[in-house]
């Protein structure tokens, strides 16, 4: 039976490479849908957890995990030969940037030798990691094709962009659209009706590249787009005006407007990295991404602009920051999640560390903060406040009580419009 009908009839055997924020998820939902999933990932800690039938992502219950496991249609392993059995495999992997702001594809690359290891005739391999138009074609293809088997003959191929919004309680993995782009068409209908099993509506693109761009596209509308709020915000700072009001105002127009809001700077595995991705690969076509760039250089310097703000509202009070106590309110790098990766607070904290303030931190969500050299153990709220000179909210998570911030601090730089509707001189909004 060819592919496409093993899968109609839930008999094939998915491969998720990488089982983190977007693999663990997809492999839950494969399981859970009775695919059987065979879950690799090189973190033996992860594996082991699983194994155990628990999760470490917050979006991915436990009792599911659990579920998966002990029903064996999850099988989490750090044995890459166990792929062998997987019809598709489906790579999950990180696409971070090099400290020159260039693609570091080694992940890829790893997780690309692993599938071919265990690559036979009639499989579907697809890439899921966010990269730059022509990654697919150029080191994916090639690294597969290797040992001899051809794409497009021997084994299907394709990537398709994953859309995953940690915390979203409304948007998950059945409920995305997934777009995807097959290297030939055979390829696009086999990984369609692979994604048919999990995911409520697939969105056919006619090639690896028109995939690959589409996610780039919608992270760069986000990146260009906020770079373009927060120097809205530093314009209106400046004139006096509230820019949070005059957003809450424009976004009552019905059309033609979408809301984006300003804040301390971008974080995350995705918006702050895929557009240069983007703006790497253009300069190969002799092409100046310069929106990209505008954006990066806006929303990059953000942090700084959020520390001269505590350093103004200290000021107020007649204290340098040199030897003031700054309690950081969220270090998460968005509201109700635990992930720090790119957090806009991590740099704020170096930052105001290096002009000599002394700083402690709270996040319900994060425990400690290990950055280079700063290893930080988070605090309660009230301890904070009971020491520091000056609080400042990066994270706007549900569960800071902000009447009683506002209350017992005696200064609060607010970066993202947390307290709006209490009025207080001890505000100092960004
Ligand atoms: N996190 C998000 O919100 C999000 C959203 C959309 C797209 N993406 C993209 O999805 C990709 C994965 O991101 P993530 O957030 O899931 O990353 P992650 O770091 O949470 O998970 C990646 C996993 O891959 C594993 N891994 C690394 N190399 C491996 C290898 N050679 N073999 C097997 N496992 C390996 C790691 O141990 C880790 O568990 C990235 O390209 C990212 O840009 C992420």
């Amino acid at each position: 039976m060819d592919l496409k009908k093993r899968l109609e009839a839930k008999q094939a055997v998915a491969g998720v490479i990488g089982l983190g924020y977007v693999g663990l998820p997809l492999a839950i939902e494969l399981a859970r849908n009775n695919v059987k999933t065979i879950g690799f990932d090189v973190d033996l800690r992860k594996v082991s957890e699983l194994a155990a039938g628990r999760s470490y992502i917050p979006d991915v219950p436990s009792a599911h995990v659990a579920e998966a496991v002990n029903t064996g249609l999850l099988i989490p392993t750090t044995d890459a030969a166990s792929l062998a059995e997987a019809d598709v495999i489906d790579i999950c992997v990180p696409t971070p940037l090099r400290k020159t702001k260039d693609p570091d594809l080694s992940y890829v690359v790893k997780a690309v030798e692993t599938t071919a290891s265990v690559l036979r005739r009639g499989q579907l391999v697809i890439l899921e990691s966010t990269t730059y138009p022509g990654t697919t074609d150029e080191v994916v293809k090639p690294a597969l094709e290797a040992k001899g088997l051809k794409a497009g003959e021997d084994f299907y191929l394709a990537f398709s962009p994953e859309r995953v919004d940690p915390g979203n309680p409304t948007f998950q993995t059945r409920n995305i659209p997934k777009v995807v782009g097959g290297y030939d068409a055979a390829s696009t209908e086999v990984a369609h009706a692979f994604y048919q099993l999990v995911v409520e509506t697939v969105v056919p693109v006619t090639s690896t590249r028109a995939a690959e761009m589409v996610k780039l596209l919608e992270n760069t509308f986000r990146a260009v787009n906020i770079g373009m709020v927060n120097e809205l915000a530093l314009m209106c700072h400046r004139m006096g005006i509230d820019v949070w009001e005059v957003i809450d105002a424009a976004k009552t127009k019905p059309f033609g407007f979408m809301p984006f809001y300003p804040g301390p700077g971008l974080g995350g595995h995705c918006i702050p990295i895929d557009p240069f991705y983007l703006s790497w690969k253009a300069k190969q076509f002799n092409f100046e991404a310069r929106f990209i760039e505008l954006a990066g250089q806006v929303n990059g310097s953000m942090p700084e602009y959020v520390v001269n703000r505590v350093a103004e509202a200290l000021n107020a009070h007649r204290k340098p920051l040199n030897g003031s106590r700054v309690h950081v309110l969220g270090v998460a790098y968005k509201r109700d999640i635990d992930d720090v990766r790119e957090s806009p607070a991590l740099d704020i904290i170096e930052l105001l560390m290096r002009r000599g303030a002394l700083v402690t931190y709270s996040d319900p969500f994060v425990p400690e903060v290990d950055h280079g050299p700063h290893q930080i153990t988070g605090i309660p709220v009230a301890d904070g406040a009971a020491t520091a000179d000056c609080a400042v909210i990066i994270t706007d998570h549900k569960a800071f009580d902000y009447p009683s911030i506002v209350e017992t601090f005696p200064l609060i730089v607010d970066t993202r419009n947390a307290l709006k509707g209490i009025r207080s001189d001890k505000i100092f909004a960004l």
